[in-house]
């Protein structure tokens, strides 16, 4: 079977799930082109952008069957490079702040991740975009990973900046109320109801409030109750930064509801869109690092979303690859024979198709590539599956094949 190299714009996977989008490109960009559609019907923005720290970050990356089966990647590939200057980067986000607040609707709001070394600039140019009084929280994130400073105090907590549009914001604190993780020690005295509940009473101004132990309390604005992820954590993917899931999860439960639009123009490995696609929200996440998009492949499974592409940057290599179908009951089984591609510095040992991460089959259609079926790999299934299955439908069948450094490769299928 002969296979065309093809250039692909946006690539569909269709599922009865939440609706979303994956934009692969500068987020400046990428939100100037949302504008059209999108203006005013944006309920959520979550960033976490660079925090001007001068660093570089990384992905560790799993290359082959036995890495996944490890859970340990030892392929380090730069994800992004927080290197502007403070002008830069204040160029920077003060076009991507007055760009949500256009995309917000008049019920959104907009959470902005910083830590100590962006958080105050980044806070004078909240104040002037969206307004002094539209600022309804700074919430302080407490974690405890990472090691001890000898120098000064170890620095412990990011900043998130909490913004209203207007007035008119639908904030629902009662979606994220959980139960209290330590009982009330207080001056209030202690009492066990009939069914043994535990509630505590004060008497103030002639009235006697009571307070169960295990009513669900509201969160304040000092969150200590979401741990950082650990090294070995189960929800890792490798990317430097990557945020809990439980943190974009409270965020999402309380600024939106099932249906709405969520925003993240500095995406990373997904987290947000992760969080907006568990709770029913249809998501839109921004990212100009390619790794990102192997990683949205597998955290955006079961939602109704397409990736678009931005030209070459994600797609640049000359890979050599042979394919072969076969005709099935109602069915077309697409053997991905072999696939070679020059990677420096992959593991030593590392075959040529271990560096494929992931692919899928489908057709071409006029809005795209659109993907019938697709495997990437992962810690149950390690090792390539080098057949799929998809439903025989007239037109051009393709397929996509993604390497570990985050390059998508489209082929046409010639007969
Ligand atoms: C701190 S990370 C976000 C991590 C994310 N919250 C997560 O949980 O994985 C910042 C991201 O911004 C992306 N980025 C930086 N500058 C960008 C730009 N101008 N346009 C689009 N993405 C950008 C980087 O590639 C990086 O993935």
């Amino acid at each position: 079977m002969a296979l065309r190299r093809i250039d692909v714009n946006a690539e569909w996977h269709p599922s009865g799930g939440p609706k979303g989008l994956f934009l692969f490109g500068d987020a400046v960009e990428r939100m100037e082109a949302l504008l059209g559609e999108y203006e005013g019907r944006i309920k959520l923005i979550y960033m976490d952008p660079p925090f001007m720290t001068g660093d570089r970050f990384f992905m560790r990356v799993r290359v082959g069957e036995e890495q996944w089966r490890r859970g340990k990647g030892s392929f380090v590939q730069q994800s992004f490079s927080d290197r502007l200057d403070r002008n830069g980067y204040l160029a920077l986000m003060r076009r991507v702040l007055e760009l949500s607040r256009r995309l917000l609707s008049d019920e959104g709001m907009i959470f902005v991740h910083l830590d100590y070394r962006a958080h105050p600039h980044v806070r004078l140019l909240m104040d002037e975009i969206f307004g002094e009084d539209n600022l309804l929280n700074e919430i302080v994130w407490v974690y405890q990973s990472g090691g001890r400073s000898l120098y000064h105090f170890s620095r412990k907590h990011d900043v998130i900046l909490f913004y209203r549009k207007t007035e008119r914001y639908d904030f629902n604190i009662d979606a994220v109320k959980a139960p209290r993780t330590q009982p009330r020690t207080s001056h209030m005295r202690r009492h066990v109801d009939p069914d043994g509940r535990v509630y505590r009473s004060i008497r103030s101004g002639g009235r006697v409030y009571t307070y169960y132990d295990d009513d669900p309390v509201a969160p304040t604005d000092v969150w200590q109750d979401l741990p950082h992820l650990q090294q070995r954590d189960p929800e890792r993917t490798g990317y430097d930064a990557q945020k809990p899931l439980a943190l974009l999860d409270r965020i999402v439960r309380c600024a939106s509801r099932e249906g709405d639009w969520v925003l993240d123009p500095f995406a990373g490995s997904g987290t947000t869109l992760e969080a907006a696609r568990r709770n029913g929200r249809r998501f839109i996440g921004i990212d100009a690092c390619p790794l990102t998009l192997n990683i949205a492949r597998r955290r955006l499974a079961g939602a109704d979303y397409g990736i678009l592409l931005d030209g070459a940057a994600a797609t640049e290599g000359a890979p050599v690859c042979k394919a072969g179908v076969r005709s099935g009951v109602g069915f077309y089984h697409l053997m991905l024979e072999n696939f070679e591609i020059d990677i420096p510095n992959l593991p030593e040992g590392a075959q040529s198709m271990d560096c494929v991460d992931n692919w899928s089959a489908g057709y071409l259609r006029p809005e795209g590539y659109r993907v019938m079926a697709e495997f990437a790999r992962n810690k149950r299934e390690g090792a390539l599956r080098r057949e799929l299955a998809i439903p025989a439908y007239a037109g051009e069948l393709a397929l996509c094949v993604a390497d570990v450094t985050g390059r998508s490769f489209y082929f046409a299928l010639e007969p």
